[in-house]
Order: C-alpha cells, then structure tokens, then sequence
C-alpha cells in the first residue's frame, strides 16, 4: 500500500489528542521531529515482514531514549498549543496493531519515564490493551538490556534518538551493529558534530567526546584537510557510513532532516542486516524526502483547519 504523510500524521494526531493538556512532563521536539515518526510508521510493518521471512519469530521495539510519549512547544504561531505524539507512543501503538511481542522503553530521566508511564496506562485501550511500561536507564545499561533479549529467533528494531552524541560511543554501538537480528534507527546530529568537530581544541573534552563517538581518531583528519571546511557534516557522515559498513555486515541508509529549505539538522541513519531491509530503507528514504519540514507543516496546518471547520 502507498504511505501517505498525511495519514500517518492524522492517525498519530487522533489516537493521542485525549492527552492534550495532561499536566504531565513534555519533551521538545519541532515539526521536523515528525519526520522520525513517519519513518517509523513506515518501517515498522516491513521489519516485522522482512524478519519473518527469516526464521524470527518475536519482534521487539526498543527505543532507549524513549522521551516523555509527547512534545509541544511548536515555535509557528498556529501551532503553538498542539501537541504531537514522540517516538514512544508511535512506536507502541505500531507495535500493538503489527503484532510485535513486546516494548522496550528507557532513558534516563524521570519526569518523563513517570509521565510516559502514566501516559501509556491511559492508552491502554488505544494500544488494543497492551501494557507497555518503561524503565529509568541510561543508555549504556540499555544496550546491555537490549543484547540480553536479543536471543533465539528473536529481532529488535532500535531507535536511537539521543539529544547529542555524547552518550552514544562507538564501542556501545558496535555491539549493537555487530548483532544479528537488529535493525538500527539512529539520529546521527550532523550539524551538531560537524560543529563541535570544527571547533575541537587539542586535549579538549570535546576530542575526548568525539573520538569515543567515532572510536577513533580519524574524524580530526578530516577536520584538518581545508578542503572539506564548507563540507563537513557530509564528510563526517560518510565516514560514519562507511564504519559501519565495514565494521559489520549491514547496510546502513541516510535520510537528512531539515529545519527548513536546505538547512540540515540531522541525518536518519538506517541500519539493517538484509538486503530486503535495505531495499525498503532505499524506498522509505525516496518517501522521506518528500516529506520535508515545509510539507509535514502545511499537512499539519490543513489538518487543523478542518477540524476547526468541523467544529463550526
Ligand atoms: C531527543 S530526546 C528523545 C525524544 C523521543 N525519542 C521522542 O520522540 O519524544 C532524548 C531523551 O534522552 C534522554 N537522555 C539523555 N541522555 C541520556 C542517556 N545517557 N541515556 C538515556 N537517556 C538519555 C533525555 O532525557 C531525553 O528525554
């Protein structure tokens, strides 16, 4: 069937809208955060198709920075009192109609670890009664956690959705990539590590950050070749890229995410083991890149407007 954007975001919008107003802890998040939950609308029924077909029989979604289930605090004028559902709730009520077997949810925060408890309790019918629940953890205890499950004929599809890329070092990362069975999404911050990357100072926390992040040294070549000073989120992307290429057997795809125009926030990195996963990756990218700041607003926008002509 072909994806539709704006389906996607009326059904996030409608299944949540009951929690407008809770009270509870929110997490920040823009209209080009969106775009993370389209994606996941769209792999998340090709994983579980694609696994299947390769003797898993359990399906898990485990997202380790799972936030607090919405954001608000949308900077257009119009958008202002909306609220939008994160990758927790989007990720579960997938999980709930697909069939997966379970959720895996945590980060490190509290507040939102209550308020995406509470939040998913209130939910329960919505997410055909399943009882999802998530765990204070920060991210190195839930890559143990995840490679725990990670047994017998049993996949997990991962998001990675950090605020920086401080906590996401390379050797937590490759254990993760290494393991059969597990599909990645990860939100690799390419203007915010190209920047912190141009302005590393010798011996600085900065250089110690950075080469834990890559696992080793040669992003400061990269930095250093004045070729690549206009160019270098790309650059360090690539070399991202191509790390986890030859460091695994996995294909690894890139979706950019802009704040607007052409004006790159972040990159989409899909990891997967099968060459069907990266077949779908290749198209979700071909879709995502329709679905740009400008498009997923205007969506929203038109979708307020006839819900306040219901209303009328
Ligand atoms: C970008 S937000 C996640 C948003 C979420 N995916 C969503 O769609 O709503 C990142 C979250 O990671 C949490 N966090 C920050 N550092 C962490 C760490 N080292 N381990 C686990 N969680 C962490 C923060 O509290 C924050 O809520």
């Amino acid at each position: 069937m072909e994806f539709s954007i704006s389906d996607s975001i009326k059904r996030a919008r409608e299944t949540f809208a009951h929690l407008k107003d809770d009270g509870l802890t929110t997490s920040i998040g823009d209209i080009w955060s969106i775009k993370k939950m389209l994606l996941l609308d769209y792999y998340m029924p090709s994983f579980i198709q694609i696994v299947s077909k390769n003797n898993f029989n359990k399906f898990y979604f485990a997202d380790p920075f799972c936030g607090s289930g919405i954001f608000t605090d949308f900077k257009d004028k119009e958008l202002k009192n909306e609220i939008f559902p994160g990758s927790s709730l989007i990720g579960a009520l997938n999980a709930s109609e697909l069939g997966y077997t379970n959720c895996i949810f945590s980060e490190s925060n509290s507040s939102n670890i209550e308020a995406l408890n509470s939040r998913l309790a209130k939910c329960k019918t919505r997410l055909h009664g399943k009882e999802y629940t998530s765990q204070k953890l920060e991210f190195e205890k839930a890559v143990e956690k995840i490679l725990k499950m990670r047994q017998y004929q049993v996949a997990i599809l991962v998001l990675i959705d950090p605020d920086g890329y401080v906590p996401i070092k390379w050797k937590l990362m490759e254990k993760l990539i290494k393991e059969v069975g597990i599909d990645i999404i990860f939100n690799f911050y390419t203007q915010g590590i190209a920047h912190n990357v141009s302005t590393s100072k010798k011996k600085s926390e900065h250089e110690e950050n950075l080469n834990d992040f890559f696992g080793d040294d040669g992003w400061k070549e990269i930095r250093d070749n004045r070729l690549n000073a206009n160019n270098l989120g790309p650059k360090l992307l690539k070399y991202y890229l191509d790390k986890i290429q030859s460091n695994s057997t996995k294909f690894a795809v890139d979706v950019g995410v802009y704040k607007q125009g052409d004006s790159k926030l972040y990159d989409l990195i899909l990891i997967t083991r099968s060459k069907g996963g990266a077949n779908v990756m290749n198209k979700a990218k071909e879709v995502m890149n329709n679905a740009t700041t400008e498009v997923i607003k205007r969506e929203f926008k038109a979708q307020l407007g006839s819900q306040s002509r219901l209303f009328e």
